[in-house]
């Protein structure tokens, strides 16, 4: 059975999408058969990261995965993949939580470390970890993380004190990813000093993962 791992958050702009895109190339360059799933109707910028590398439904050339939206989904692909990204538009209402939850094995929340984005994960968790279940399937990515300094680490440790799961891996902030997305590719790949390291977090952590 396919992993299936969505992404969704409280606030906005935080990362949702640069998380699954790059998330799901790491898999995919780990040999792993992978599909990004943009659930997103609103903004839907997996699929128009997908569109600047190319057609959109297949393998892309510069991500190494489809991206698809809900209406392209075949059953019987998702089936034989190994790993299901799913792409969330932010805020998502309770119900859709819920729904989202039962069709996940995992349920990646990124938040930055400002006190605002912490609050609004933690409002988000506290009403996951009340439902049971889904507390269970739910992890902390911290993202955006200012590559020098020890907030973040300071960050992970309360969260951790807290009670919450927050993955080891810390997402740094790297100009890579902006181009990336505009490019329509990976971090990886676009020509940057820090390519390399941007994409060295994205390989942990999606280690950490699956
Ligand atoms: N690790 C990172 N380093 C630098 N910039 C980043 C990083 N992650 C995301 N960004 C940038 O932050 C902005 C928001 O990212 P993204 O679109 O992935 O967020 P989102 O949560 O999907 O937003 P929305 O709620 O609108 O769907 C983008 O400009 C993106 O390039
Ligand atoms: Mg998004």
């Amino acid at each position: 059975m396919p992993r299936v791992l969505a992404v969704t958050s409280e606030k906005g702009g935080v990362g949702k999408s640069t998380l699954a895109v790059h998330l799901a190339g790491a898999f995919a360059e780990r040999g792993l058969s992978t599909v990004l799933i943009d659930e997103d109707g609103r903004v839907g910028s997996s699929l128009r990261w997908a569109a600047r590398s190319g057609e959109t439904g297949l393998v892309q050339p510069g991500l190494g995965f489809p991206v698809l939206a809900p209406d392209e989904v075949k059953p019987k692909k998702l089936a034989a993949a190994d790993a299901i990204l799913i792409d969330t538009e932010g805020r998502p209402k309770r119900k859709e939580l819920r729904r989202l939850s039962e069709r996940a094995d995992l349920i990646l929340l990124p938040s930055g470390i400002s006190a605002l984005e912490l609050e609004a994960t933690r409002e988000l968790l506290d009403f996951l970890l009340d439902s049971g279940d889904m507390g269970r399937k739910t992890r902390v990515v911290l993202t955006r993380v200012p590559p020098v300094g020890h907030a973040a680490e300071d960050a992970r440790e309360n969260l951790r004190d807290e009670g919450l799961t927050v993955c080891n891996t810390l997402v740094r902030q790297y100009a890579a990813y902006q181009k990336a997305a505009e490019l329509g590719t990976l971090a990886r790949d676009v020509r940057d000093a820090r390519a390399a390291v941007a994409w060295a977090d994205i390989l942990a952590l999606s280690r950490e993962l699956l």
